[in-house]
């Protein structure tokens, strides 16, 4: 099983994939957490140019090319590979990430994200758990890391707010997959929602 989180910048993505991974460890599950941009050694150098530097440095377009060549490293060396040995493979982000920070933010690229992920990638996780909050609150505790990975953060406010409309639209547009979770509130309360959406959803 392939699972993704995804979710604006300081949602608390790795917080709940680890501790995701955790519950699944604790049920006898063989799990692997990884995570993009990187999950790979190559897509994780390729991760430093983008996370880091002026927000202007890349073009939503140049950014598109960069994600999806880290993606396919990622895909080639740590997915597949896991998938294939019966693992259940948990992401902190995926390809929708893509989608939204790439095709719906800085004009209407999204034709060019399903081109490129048709031809490049072309696969989906088996589950997406969207986590949506307040992007105010969220941008407060992801700065508060001082990680120097805020190349995104630094877009500002209302690049975030239209990341959270983008992610909402992605989950009407793939309720198969997606599950919007509140993740305005403590963590245990997010986790117990999570692990229920993947219970349900194992097979
Ligand atoms: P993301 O991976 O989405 O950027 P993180 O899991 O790294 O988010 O969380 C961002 C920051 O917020 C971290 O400092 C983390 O400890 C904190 N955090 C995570 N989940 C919660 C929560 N439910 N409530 C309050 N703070 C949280
Ligand atoms: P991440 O480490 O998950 O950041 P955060 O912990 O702040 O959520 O991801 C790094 C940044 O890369 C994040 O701001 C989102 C961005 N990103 C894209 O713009 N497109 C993508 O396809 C991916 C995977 C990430």
């Amino acid at each position: 099983m392939f699972i993704s989180l995804e979710g604006i910048d300081g949602s608390g993505k790795s917080t709940q994939a680890r501790l995701l991974a955790e519950a699944l460890r604790g049920a006898g599950h063989d799990v692997v957490l990884t995570r993009e941009p990187g999950g790979a050694p190559g897509a994780e150098e390729i991760r430093r140019l983008l996370v880091e530097g002026d927000p202007d440095r890349w073009s939503a377009e140049t950014e598109i090319l960069l994600f999806t060549a880290a993606r396919r490293d990622h895909l080639e060396r740590t997915i597949r590979p896991n998938l294939a040995a019966g693992k259940i493979v948990i992401t902190d982000r995926f390809a929708d990430s893509t989608r939204v920070y790439q095709g719906a933010t800085r004009g209407d690229l999204r034709g060019l994200v399903d081109g490129i992920h048709a031809l490049a990638i072309g696969m989906e996780p088996d589950l997406t758990l969207i986590l949506d909050m307040d992007p105010e609150a969220a941008l407060a505790r992801g700065l508060a890391r001082r990680s120097g990975e805020d190349r995104f953060e630094d877009f500002g406010l209302p690049f975030q707010k239209a990341l959270r409309d983008g992610f909402h639209a992605l989950a009407d547009q793939f309720p198969g997959r997606c599950r919007l979770i509140d993740a305005g509130r403590a963590p245990e309360a997010i986790a117990a929602d999570v692990l229920a959406a993947v219970q349900a959803a194992l097979p």
